[in-house]
């Protein structure tokens, strides 16, 4: 598995950035209210950092938490010497803005890169951190040898974290790059024409055979419960499956190539912050 092995490595250099600098990565991971979902996630980044070797720290806050309360936090986290890495689960509790939240971390610290100088400089090509998703589907494309350069890329979604910054990777790699979203007109036809197709909708088995061309590359982001409460994602699977040359499972697919970056960022940053490359 993809996932697995870049782990491996972040175990590997993590060891090393011990025995040679006494340095353990830190990671500090809040969360606000009880969203079950988010819940699942936090577990399973803390259960990562421990797999690779990092200190780990969880701020669970209260659903009623206010703003100011929140942004004190993630202060004294930017101040906190032996952490790296910040991450604030989304999505948070309507009352919170969240993007005054993001605003917040240490650009130096923002180990999800959503703060607008690290998505600025994505734009731009020359960043420090990518975000996890779109970083993790890049990641997958590249171990099975899946060329982007000229081919058709459309992706399913425009949030600011993945459909977004998914599109401006594949462009980086030289991809012909469509975003559809819940505007789009002839949005099947266009999924019809992709080579590389990703789905990052939220709508449980959105992407259905008719949507998908004979032999194409199909990346599910999707997190969704179908009409039994079953995890499952935005692409219909059993149905879609046959018709193209690679599919992405869900769950087990793109989820844990999201909490792999996450842990290659968070190593990062420690690097970056001690001046060691
Ligand atoms: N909620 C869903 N995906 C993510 C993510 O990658 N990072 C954070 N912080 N929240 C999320």
């Amino acid at each position: 598995m993809v996932s697995a092995q870049v782990k491996e490595q972040v175990k590997n250099q993590t060891l090393e950035l011990k025995e040679k600098y006494g340095i353990t990565p830190g990671l500090a991971v809040v969360i606000v209210g009880d969203d079950p979902a988010s819940r699942v996630y936090v577990n399973n980044k803390k259960k990562a950092c421990e797999a690779v070797g990092f200190k780990s720290e969880e701020y669970a806050l209260d659903k009623n938490t206010t703003q100011q309360e929140l942004l004190s936090l993630v202060k004294e986290l930017n101040e906190k010497p032996d952490i790296n890495g910040i991450l604030v689960q989304l999505p948070l509790p309507n009352h919170l803005d969240d993007k005054a939240v993001i605003e917040a971390i240490s650009p130096k610290k923002d180990v999800d890169a959503f703060h607008a100088v690290n998505v600025g400089k994505i734009m731009l090509g020359e960043y420090d951190f990518l975000p996890c998703t779109p970083a993790g589907v890049m990641e997958m494309l590249h171990y099975y040898n899946i060329s982007v350069s000229g081919k058709n890329c459309v992706v399913i979604g425009r949030s600011n974290i993945v459909g977004k910054p998914m599109a401006m990777l594949l462009l980086h790699e030289n991809g012909t790059v469509t975003i559809c979203h819940s505007r789009t007109q002839n949005l099947a036809e266009i999924c019809s024409r992709a080579d590389i197709l990703v789905a990052a909708v939220g709508k449980p088995k959105f992407v259905t055979a008719d949507m998908v061309k004979e032999g194409a590359v199909v990346i599910d982001v999707g997190m969704d419960r179908d009409e039994n409460g079953k995890l499952c994602g935005d692409v219909d699977f059993e149905n879609v499956k046959d018709k193209c040359s690679y599919i992405t499972p869900v769950p087990g697919g793109v989820g844990p190539m999201t909490i792999a970056t996450l842990m290659k960022n968070t190593l990062k940053a420690a690097k970056l912050q001690n001046n060691i490359d």
